[in-house]
Parts: structure tokens; sequence; C-alpha cells
């Protein structure tokens, strides 16, 4: 919180719950904190629904155009609490629903940037994976290591990570359980951007504010039809692209960035 005063951005408003901590700020981007450091931001039930509701209340907020998700300088998340699971039956998982904390995050309409440093591990880069870019310090360090404690991920490591970085590189991140650094992240396409560490967070808070200037509706049209549209064939792909180009003419920030560019001024987006 302090840094960002430093840097002349000031919290419009903060709030801190046990295990996460938000800010929103003035520019209509919103920063998310994991914030339980002695477990390295394990996501344990509780801090799974903190971040469920997070994300269902700034999918709501009109005053948020961007989310920033971050973790602390020793690790974005690494994964799942393991000690909370250790005695689990497969039965109470069923009921636990766990799904239901990541649905949220997963239906999130607004463009959702990682910021992380250090370990980004099992559902800690499941995590990262749900954001649209991840902006990774040379530190961090991302990986799928479950298959060490007798299990293997389970949201959506072998799916998300596979379509991301291919089947090969998949495969050895699995079975071997072994992290990969961000730069080769970066290279094998689960990273978009690689900083120093210390930049990482500012660097996300820069991107996001850029984005937060664009016209949100088109942000989220463009959003839906890069998700939707990975998943199938390229004609209904183009579909779907097709139809949101369309719809995109019908609203007042498609007017306004035209009439701006003709009239050579900058244009007031409204996410009208
Ligand atoms: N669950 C619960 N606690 C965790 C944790 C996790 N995933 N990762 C770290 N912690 C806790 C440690 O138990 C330790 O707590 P105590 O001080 O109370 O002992 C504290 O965080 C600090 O961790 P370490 O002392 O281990 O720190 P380190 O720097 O020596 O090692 C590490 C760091 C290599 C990340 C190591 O902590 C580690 O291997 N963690 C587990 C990583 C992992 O296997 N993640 C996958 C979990 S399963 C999963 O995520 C399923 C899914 O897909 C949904």
């Amino acid at each position: 919180m302090d840094e960002h005063e430093a840097d002349g951005m000031k919290a419009r408003e903060a709030h801190a719950d046990a295990l996460t901590i938000l800010e929103k700020f003035d520019n209509g981007v919103a920063l998310l904190h994991l914030n339980r450091p002695d477990a390295l931001n394990a996501l344990n039930p509780a801090l799974r629904k903190e971040l469920a509701e997070h994300f269902r209340v700034l999918a709501g907020d009109d005053s948020v155009r961007c989310v920033v998700l971050t973790g602390n300088e020793k690790a974005f998340a690494a994964g799942a609490d393991i000690k909370a699971m250790a005695d689990a039956r497969p039965g109470e998982l069923m009921r636990g629903g766990n799904e239901r904390f990541w649905r949220p995050i997963q239906d999130f309409p607004k463009p959702l940037i990682a910021a992380v440093n250090g370990y980004a591990l099992g559902g800690g880069c499941e995590l990262a994976m749900h954001a649209d870019i991840i902006i990774a310090g040379e530190g961090a360090q991302f990986g799928q290591p479950e298959i060490r404690v007798g299990i293997m991920p389970g949201a959506g490591g072998t799916q998300r990570l596979t379509r991301a970085v291919g089947k090969f590189k998949a495969m050895m991140m699995l079975l071997t359980a072994q992290p990969v650094a961000a730069g080769d992240a970066e290279r094998m396409g689960l990273v978009s951007l690689v900083v120093a560490d210390d930049k990482v967070v500012e660097t996300a808070m820069e991107m996001a504010a850029r984005i937060a200037r664009m016209p949100p509706l088109a942000a989220r049209k463009i959003k839906e039809a890069v998700l939707n549209g990975a998943d199938l064939p390229l004609e209904q792909g183009m579909l779907i692209e097709r139809q949101a180009f369309q719809l995109l003419f019908d609203t007042q920030d498609q007017k306004e960035g035209m009439q701006a560019f003709i009239e050579k001024r900058k244009p007031v987006f409204k996410g009208e």
C-alpha cells in the first residue's frame, strides 16, 4: 500500500481482510494482494473464499476496469494448502466444491493481470493461469509439483498449461514436478513479460492503468473472444469474433473513439 502511495498513486479505498488486501485506485485499477505470508500464500479454504468474493464484487463494480493480482516477494502462491487437504476424502472434496471458488475468477469479465514474484506452484501456478496477462519477476518460478505429494493438478494445470505451452513442455513440468524459471516460462509462452523482481507490481500497475484507459466494453469482448474462441474450430471462433466486433458498433465508446481520432483529440471512454 505504502509503495504505491509513495509513487503518487493513492488508494481510493483499501480493504484488508485477514488473508487478502484489496486496494482500489482512482484510475480504475484494483490491486488485490494474497496475504498469507507465513504459508507462502498457500490457498486454504478461507483464502479461496475471500478471493472468490472479491472477484464476484469486482466484476460488478463499474469503477474498476482492470485488476492486478499479486502475492509477496517470496511467493505468488505455493499451491493449494497441503495441510488442509492431507486427510481429505473424495466425498468431502466433492461436497467442498472447490470449483465454486475458482468460478468467479474463471468467469471474471474484466482484464486480469497476475504480478508474480517467487513461487507460483501447483494451485498458485493455476491461479496465475486464470489471469489474462502474467508479469513475472526474474526470480519467479512456475511449477506443477502436485505429483510429488501423490496427486495431480485440480484447477486447470493439465488443461490450461497444455494449451499455453503445448504437450511436451506441459508433460515435463507435470511429470517431473520441477519448476521452470521465469525466463524459460516466458520462452514457453506461460509468461507475458519478465522484469526485475522489484519492478513486477509497478509494471503490472502501469499496464493495468493503460488498459483501464481503454474502452471497457471492447476489453470485455476481446477477452471473451480470446477465451471462448480458444477451444473452438477456427470458423466458430471467427463467428464469435465477428459478432462481438459488430456489436461494439452499438457502443458510445466506439463513436467517441473514432470521432476523437478524426478530431485529433484524446477520447474519453465511459464504458457505454
Ligand atoms: N501448503 C501448505 N503449507 C505450505 C505450502 C502448501 N502448498 N507451501 C508452503 N507451505 C508452508 C510450509 O509448510 C511452511 O510452514 P511452517 O513454517 O509452518 O513449516 C511455510 O509455508 C514456509 O515453507 P517452507 O519452509 O517449505 O519454505 P521453503 O522456502 O523451504 O520452500 C517451497 C518453499 C519449495 C515452495 C516449499 O514450501 C514447497 O515445496 N511447498 C509445496 C509446493 C507444492 O507442492 N504445491 C502444490 C500443492 S498441491 C496443489 O496445489 C493442488 C492443486 O492443484 C489445486
